[in-house]
């Protein structure tokens, strides 16, 4: 899940050579990086000085590292904390932008940092807010109802076990609050501490994470809001770290590209539901060595897509996923 990894405090951004050799033909304008995290993207496009980037975060703690990069690259980079979702209200110089970048998930920082409690060691009240959040992991866990857990822990978390987990949780809720180490041990007694390769919370963890920071409602918006400022001949490239987030931006992308013939007997139209351009139909992956220097890369997917006509259509996309909204939106009910 996280892109990044801190090894003697230097930091790999994830898929980087292959992310910038695709927007590389592209230098001398303007890119914007949805995921700014540590700016190690940001900070790799503006070597070039012919280029400009508009970088967007969440995470307050991201405005510290933006900050000093924009003193290194004086005039060349400016930095909003907002939520990507809400692009199109962003003020970012539209004439030039060559591409969009979202680098998805979590930095190893973030994961690291204990006041986001991200992590199944922490100790203390759930949390899991990124930034700019409306409800925490502790009020999730303390006040959803059993329904509507099971509803985040399978779809988010795909846990087999979600039933008896939220029932579980049911029932301690009631004794007093859930807390972090509380949940970890309610999940290890319903899965009766099965030693398997992953941790037993794991599955639980993201789809909290999921849900606290409504990925998939931003992920969805975001990139047709971003589809909706972009230039046409300019790209979006995304990289995923699970595989509902990999759905989303498969088909976005593989849904926009194909042409929708009427009849086979008429003519290779070019069809005005075409959106994209793919030169590779298939993700891109971290190699070998990148996987051996930072094994968290190893679920990293690239896709990306060269824009090439406009609309304001995504009913399809949007009804595809309708569900999985609909579940982020039991948050109303908190
Ligand atoms: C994997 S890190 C990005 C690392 C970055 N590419 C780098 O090289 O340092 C993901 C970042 O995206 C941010 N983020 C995640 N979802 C977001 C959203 N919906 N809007 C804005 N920022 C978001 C997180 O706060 C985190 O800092």
């Amino acid at each position: 899940m996280n892109a990044t990894i801190n090894l003697e405090k230097e930091h790999f951004p994830v898929l980087l050579d292959e992310l910038i050799s695709i927007i590389s033909p592209l230098y001398g304008g303007s890119f914007i990086d949805c995921t700014f995290g540590n700016g190690g993207y940001s900070k790799k496009i503006l070597e070039n000085k012919s280029n400009k980037v508009f970088a967007i975060d969440r995470d307050l703690k991201s405005l510290k590292i933006a900050e000093k990069l924009k003193k290194q690259f004086i005039n060349r980079l400016n930095f909003e904390i907002n939520t990507f979702s809400k692009i199109g209200n962003i003020k970012i110089e539209k004439k030039n932008i060559k591409a969009i970048i979202f680098d998805l998930g979590y930095s190893l920082s973030q994961i690291k940092d204990p006041t986001k409690g991200l992590s199944f060691n922490h100790k203390g009240k759930l949390n899991m807010k990124m930034g700019l959040n409306n409800y925490s992991a502790h009020e999730v866990i303390n006040n959803l109802s059993e329904d509507s857990l099971i509803k985040v822990f399978k779809t988010f978390g795909e846990e087999k076990m979600s039933k008896k987990i939220a029932k579980k949780i049911i029932i301690e809720r009631e004794k007093k609050n859930i807390l972090n180490e509380d949940l970890v041990k309610i999940i290890d007694e319903v899965k009766k501490f099965r030693k398997t390769k992953v941790h037993n919370s794991t599955k639980i963890f993201q789809s909290l994470r999921i849900f606290v920071n409504k990925e998939i409602s931003e992920l969805i918006y975001g990139l047709i809001n971003s589809f909706k400022i972009l230039p046409t001949g300019s790209i979006i490239a995304v990289i995923t770290f699970h595989s509902i987030e990999d759905k989303i931006v498969k088909f976005f992308f593989r849904h926009y590209s194909e042409d929708k013939k009427t009849s086979r007997y008429l003519p290779d139209q070019k069809s005005p539901n075409k959106l994209f351009k793919l030169i590779k139909k298939k993700p891109i992956l971290p190699s070998l060595s990148e996987i051996s220097k930072n094994p968290s890369s190893r679920s990293a997917k690239l896709r990306y897509g060269i824009k090439i006509n406009n609309t304001n259509n995504f009913e399809e996309f949007l009804n595809k996923f309708k569900y999985l909204i609909e579940i982020e939106n039991l948050s109303k009910k908190l």
